[in-house]
């Protein structure tokens, strides 16, 4: 384990090996704070090291948040010190029909995005709130707004994600620890591959720079500002999915998300 420099604040960053975690992470860095990291799959050490080159230390924690299993690796990894940021972000989608892909696949997704960022979550913030302070970043998504048709489990995850962060912002008002929900759009990252949505329009039109989503969350965070929808264009969607019929949404998903439509693009609509 890393030797971790006492006078560095701790920021918890969950996904932090590839995209936005890993601009938040670096973010927070910059910022001063040591890090405990966590993901999966990705290449940790690679972005552990990328950290550490700008003075912080670093404990990296390969592990499924998924599981409970996963979530006690990370809590390890904490070991009991103060937590002044916790940035919920691991998650990852999943395209195609409902019906189309293994349920183990959509389990998967739920049990990241919901039930394993509500782990972390409950485990860390009860000691900020004790202590009086701390300041939590869960990375929603503008997706939680629309039925998303193709991609239906995760816009789902992503609605329940949405509002738990305004719901926990509110039961903690007053406690000194604050909760900010980043709401991204289409952001270019590693998240279109690892959901199999390739050919999918939404994956190869124009996306937002993860850099600049970060660095949005980031500052409405410090802020303890309760949300942040990222890049105006993002803006003016979230705007119109509160007039436009849920079923004018799910067709508008339908024809961006469906297997095939990067293919059609120009073509059908
Ligand atoms: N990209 C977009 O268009 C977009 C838009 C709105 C919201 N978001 C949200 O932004 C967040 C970050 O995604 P991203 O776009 O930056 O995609 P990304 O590049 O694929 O990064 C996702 C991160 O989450 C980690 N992760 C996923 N499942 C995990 C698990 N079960 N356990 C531990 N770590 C896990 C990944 O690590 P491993 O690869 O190692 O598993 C990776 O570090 C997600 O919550 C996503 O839903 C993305």
């Amino acid at each position: 384990m890393a030797s971790i420099d006492p006078v560095r604040p701790l920021a918890v960053v969950t996904g932090a090996s590839s995209g936005i975690g890993r601009e938040l992470a670096r973010l927070a860095a910059q910022d001063g704070h040591d890090l405990v990291i966590a993901a999966d799959q990705g290449p940790l050490e690679e972005s552990a090291d990328s950290f550490r080159a700008l003075g912080a230390g670093v404990d990296a924690v390969e592990a499924d948040l998924s599981t409970a299993f996963g979530v006690d690796k990370l809590m390890l990894a904490i070991a009991g010190r103060p937590v002044e940021l916790l940035i919920a972000n691991a998650g990852h989608g999943l395209g195609h029909g409902f019906l189309d892909k293994p349920f183990s696949e959509a389990r998967h997704v739920v049990d990241t995005n919901i039930t394993g960022t509500l782990d972390v979550l409950h485990r860390v913030v009860g000691a900020m709130r004790k202590r009086g302070s701390g300041r939590v970043l869960i990375t929603g998504s503008i997706a939680g707004l629309t039925p998303g048709s193709f991609q239906a489990v995760y816009n789902g995850t992503k609605a329940f994600i949405d509002s738990f962060s305004f719901a926990l912002g509110n039961e903690l008002k007053d406690s000194g620890v604050s909760v900010t929900c980043l709401m991204p759009g289409a952001t270019e990252t590693h998240f279109f591959e690892r959901a199999d949505m390739l050919d999918t329009r939404l994956a190869t039109e124009d996306k937002a720079d993860a850099a600049d989503v970060a660095r949005d969350g980031y500052e409405a965070m410090k802020k303890g500002q309760d949300r942040v929808v990222a890049d105006w264009k993002n803006k003016v969607s979230a705007a119109m999915s509160n007039v436009i019929p849920d079923s004018v949404l799910a067709e508008q998903h339908r024809r961006t998300a469906e297997p095939g439509s990067a293919r059609q693009r120009g073509g059908n609509d």
